[in-house]
């Protein structure tokens, strides 16, 4: 799915001042494949991804999915449009306690109407992948935090959606299984056909993707593999 972004501009205001984290920002992301967002701390990188994932509204401008303006959406036409569209994977993955990996998992298929029995196996089948075989009727307090990640991935792209956004996904794990989490993220990309835009502060993961976006405090630059670089 093409996602382009037009003008696009977040301000935050307290009381006595107010802060342009995101300043006209215009660009295209690719159809597929993979996007990393890179920058110091601060400088509006989950601002972006929010805004991205229709999960907050920019003060100008817009974010558009094919023809769709998302920002555009009233909330209720937003919430299924990311429902339908988009897998979200978050630091803290907020895994329901009281449901097995399994059942975290086949949650939102069953909630989208599909049966249970057929939204089990394809959970089940895609926790295979994750290298979870074993643990599908854990609880979440009996898996490790890794674990939990990988259930927590298993869950944003079961239903297979167009755009993966990713922010900071490995941020709290060790860096081996920061990585592997990193390499079956884009595997399962590639594999889906799907976009994958992940924030990170691995440059190394960021230099192989097939385009980079660098926030700074005054914009941002956005490099091309293709060999476009474009100041936005
Ligand atoms: N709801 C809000 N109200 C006011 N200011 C906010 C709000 N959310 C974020 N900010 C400010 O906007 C700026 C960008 O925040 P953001 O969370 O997007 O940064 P980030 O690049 O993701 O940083 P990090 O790498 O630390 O996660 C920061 O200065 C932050 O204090
Ligand atoms: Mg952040």
């Amino acid at each position: 799915m093409r996602i382009e972004v037009e003008k696009l501009t977040k301000r935050y205001r307290d009381a006595d001042r107010e802060l342009t984290v995101i300043d006209n920002l215009s660009f295209s992301f690719p159809d597929r494949g993979s996007v990393a967002i890179i920058g110091r701390s601060g400088t509006g990188k989950s601002t972006l991804m929010h805004l991205l994932g229709a999960l907050d509204s920019p003060s100008s401008g817009c974010v558009r999915y094919g023809d769709t303006n998302i920002s555009s959406l009233r909330s209720d036409e937003r919430a299924a449009f990311r429902a339908r569209n988009i897998g979200f994977i978050f630091q803290f993955h907020h895994l329901l306690p009281e449901f097995t990996a399994l059942e975290n998992v086949a949650l939102p298929l069953i909630m989208s109407g599909m049966s249970e029995g057929e939204a089990q196996e394809r959970s089940g089948a895609l926790l295979d992948k994750v290298g979870l075989a074993s643990r599908k009727e854990h609880l979440p307090s009996q898996l490790s935090g890794g674990e939990q990640q990988r259930v927590a991935i298993a869950r944003a792209l079961v239903a297979r959606p167009a755009v993966v956004l990713a922010d900071e996904p490995t941020g709290n794990l060790d860096v081996a299984t920061a990585s592997d989490i990193q390499r079956l993220l884009l595997e399962i990309n590639r594999e889906q056909g799907s976009t994958l835009i992940i924030v990170t502060h691995n440059h190394e993961l960021a230099r192989s993707l097939d385009m980079v976006v660098e926030m700074h405090p005054g914009g941002a630059l956005v490099v091309q593999r293709d060999g476009r670089g474009a100041n936005a």
